[in-house]
């Protein structure tokens, strides 16, 4: 299979690797790179000499959020009659395999929303966390809003979601978001380790553990996902989601008007 925005790889034969690649794009996650994604960890789960996948991306951006210019042009009707991000968003979820995220740089909106999605992360001294969808008129609409207070608690969540603002990788960690952070050049080297360790263990019992693991962290969350989506697509209904993602286009001050 040949990739065009991310690069596959093996680590001594048992763990799958898979690093994120729109460079220039600082990593947005569009269709096409969430599709690719999806096929290549759903490959390695069905492996059988596979034990473990690792998600990254560069050493600037693990990822900087979905990709505004695919959705700047999205209405009401295209996210809600598309039902925009189930598509190849859940894949990630399915995966029964641990996914480790490897996070250096940035990780924005869907990309925090990503590395929550894997089983945990281990942050880069350079990591830099955030929902910032808030200043570009919508909502996290892939986790965040259930995830985030779940990772780190209501009010450093609701601050975050509220005022876009970013977390260092010191605080993430005091926080609870990611299990270590270990120095920039290190990252792979030591999530590689994490990854070879679980390689070791049981293979049914990893899969169990993880199984239980997220039966406690995702009690009740269909339900909030399914309420973030509904209000996620409402948002595409609104001029300042329109002028948000226009003004981060064209480089200027958006002006809102709550309307
Ligand atoms: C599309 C993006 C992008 C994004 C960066 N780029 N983030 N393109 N979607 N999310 C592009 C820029 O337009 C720019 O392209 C290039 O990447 C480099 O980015 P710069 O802004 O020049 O870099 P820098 O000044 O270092 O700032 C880095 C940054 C900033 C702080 C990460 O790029 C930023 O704020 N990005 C947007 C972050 C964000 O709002 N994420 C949430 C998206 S909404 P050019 O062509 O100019 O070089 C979201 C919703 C998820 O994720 C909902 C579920 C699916």
């Amino acid at each position: 299979m040949t990739y065009e925005t991310i690069e596959v790889r093996t680590e001594a034969g048992k763990v799958g690797i898979v690093t994120l690649n729109r460079p220039k794009q600082l990593n947005a996650l569009n269709d096409q790179l969430m599709d690719e994604l999806g096929t290549a960890l759903k490959a390695f789960d069905a492996d059988p000499a596979i034990g473990c996948m690792i998600v990254t991306g560069s050493e600037k951006a693990f990822a900087a959020g979905a990709d505004i210019a695919a959705m700047a042009k999205y209405t009401y009707a295209d996210v809600y009659g598309k039902d925009f991000i189930t598509r190849n968003w859940e894949t990630i979820r399915s995966v029964r395999k641990p996914v480790i995220a490897a996070v250096s740089g940035f990780a924005l909106g869907g990309g925090c929303e990503l590395a929550m999605m894997c089983d945990f992360m281990i942050a880069a001294e350079n990591a830099k966390f955030g929902q910032p969808e808030i200043k570009i008129g919508i909502i996290p609409g892939a986790g965040g809003t259930q995830r985030l207070p779940r990772a780190i608690g209501k009010s450093k969540a609701m601050e975050m979601v509220l005022t876009g603002r970013m977390m260092d990788a010191a605080e993430a960690e005091r926080a609870g978001l990611v299990s270590r952070v270990v120095p920039i050049d290190k990252l792979m080297d030591e999530a590689l380790a994490a990854a070879l360790s679980i390689c070791e263990m049981p293979g049914l019992a990893v899969m169990a553990a993880k199984e239980a693991v997220n039966r406690s962290f995702e009690g009740g969350l269909s339900d909030g996902v399914m309420f973030e989506r509904r209000v996620f697509h409402s948002l595409y209904g609104t001029e300042d989601q329109k002028e948000g993602m226009d003004a981060f286009l064209a480089k200027r001050k958006p002006a809102f008007k709550n309307r």
